[in-house]
């Protein structure tokens, strides 16, 4: 715990001035200088001097620039930076797109959902590195640990979840973020992103820990067709809204960013995850990669939250732009989704070829379809898969879980109260 001593000590640490660094071979071979004449001291007293004086006027003209910049400086660049004296925003101005109010004022809430989701984002709080690996190292170094199918497994998850993640972290920082143009919004979009990144850097962790070919992992969405199909499905729904061009405000680009939203929180993380999920989970059930499956565990508690998020967000555009929400583009959304769960079968199928881990390719395409579905009508469209059933029931309890009830029993840390500041 950090208190103000720190500081203090730190302070002092910082104060000592460093040994100076000797170059021992430069101080052998240099010849001693010759001391200056008085005539040679007196010139150079004088260039010193004039070097001074050139330097100070430099920073004086730098001074002046800057004043005559500040004086140009135009306060009001228009409705979405800042306008002098306009009205305070209303919370009737706020708009999930095209929104006309001041974007900078994050009160008063209008999205109160939104900013609930940051908070219980921020109080879910978790670091890779807190997770212990070490059972998962002997198990992964053992030669019979693992059947030679759940080593695929877990070599597939982290090739693809290793990249999915930062695709979905670029989406939402260079394509979607400017488009949202709700502050509430934004500020949980800033948390999403932040756990995108600790997604990829617990990967990156569990792949260093466990001694993996890092570029065999990590190219695999080149290299293995069920992976690669997944990553360019997601990647073509990035394409025109990282267009620094594009624009939001017609009903073709507001469909438009309606489609990479359901490209990326209905699909990518909303059903490309369930699989790998599920399959590393039931690793960590049976007492086998714990740390690993632990990870996997944090992460699918963040990614229903994105999820949700993403629905909410989905929904709530629909809610002010009913116009979009045409019978045709209706069945475009469905096919999308369609195609994502086919996707994942066939995923499934290239992980699974045989029964493992009290599952079988398909028992998932069944769970797929039963996720499908719940996709669909998340977002008010119809099932495409009566009847669905969901074989792994277990999987929504890990879903539900809290933080003070750690599936795997295993270390838990309290970010809620663990980063307060001591003042004593
Ligand atoms: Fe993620
Ligand atoms: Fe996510």
């Amino acid at each position: 715990m950090l208190t103000w001593d720190d500081y203090n000590n730190e302070e002092a640490l910082n104060a000592t001035p460093p040994a100076p660094v000797v170059d021992k071979a430069v101080e052998t071979l240099a010849e001693p200088a010759p001391a200056p004449t008085p005539q040679e001291a007196v010139s150079a007293t004088n260039r010193e001097g004039v070097a001074a004086d050139a330097e100070a006027a430099a920073a004086m003209a730098n001074v002046d620039l800057a004043k005559a910049a500040l004086e140009e400086l135009d306060v009001a660049p228009g409705l979405e930076e800042l306008e002098m004296g306009a009205a305070r925003v209303s919370v009737d101005e706020k708009a999930m797109i095209n929104c006309r109010a001041d974007l900078n004022q994050l009160v008063p809430f209008k999205y109160d959902w939104a900013w609930q989701k940051y908070i219980d984002g921020c109080a879910n709080h978790w670091m890779p590195q807190e997770i212990n690996m070490t059972a998962d190292v002997a198990t992964w170094r053992s030669n019979d640990g693992l059947s030679e199918d759940e080593r695929r497994i877990v070599m597939r998850s982290l090739g693809y979840f290793s990249t999915a993640d930062s695709l979905v972290a670029n989406n939402l920082v260079l394509a979607l973020y400017r488009l949202i143009t709700n502050p509430e919004c934004r500020q949980y979009l800033l948390r999403q992103a932040f756990e995108e990144a600790i997604h990829t850097h617990a990967y990156q962790y569990c792949i260093e820990s466990l001694g993996m070919d890092e570029g065999e992992v990590f190219n695999m969405y080149r290299e293995v067709p069920s992976v690669a199909a997944k990553a360019a499905w997601s990647i073509s729904h990035t394409h025109s809204l990282s267009d620094p061009n594009f624009r939001t405000g017609t009903p073709e680009t507001d469909q438009e960013l309606l489609r990479n939203l359901i490209g990326f929180y209905c699909v990518t993380e909303g059903i490309f995850f369930y699989c790998g999920f599920t399959q590393i989970l039931s690793m960590g059930r049976r007492n086998k990669m714990t740390g690993v499956a632990e990870q996997f565990q944090y992460i699918l508690r963040d990614e229903s939250m994105h999820l949700n998020f993403g629905i909410d967000v989905i929904n709530q555009i629909k809610l002010e732009n009913p116009s979009l929400w045409t019978e045709e583009f209706k069945q475009e959304a469905i096919q999308m989704i369609l195609e994502g769960t086919e996707l994942e079968i066939a995923y499934a199928r290239d992980t699974m070829p045989r029964g493992v881990l009290g599952m079988n390719a398909s028992m998932m395409e069944e769970y797929l379809q039963f996720i499908c579905n719940r996709r669909l009508i998340q977002i008010g469209l119809p099932e495409q898969f009566p009847g669905a059933q969901n074989p792994f029931p277990w999987m929504s309890e890990i879903m539900d879980l809290r933080k003070e009830k750690n599936f795997f029993e295993t270390r838990v840390i309290e970010y809620q109260t663990g980063g307060a500041l001591s003042w004593d």
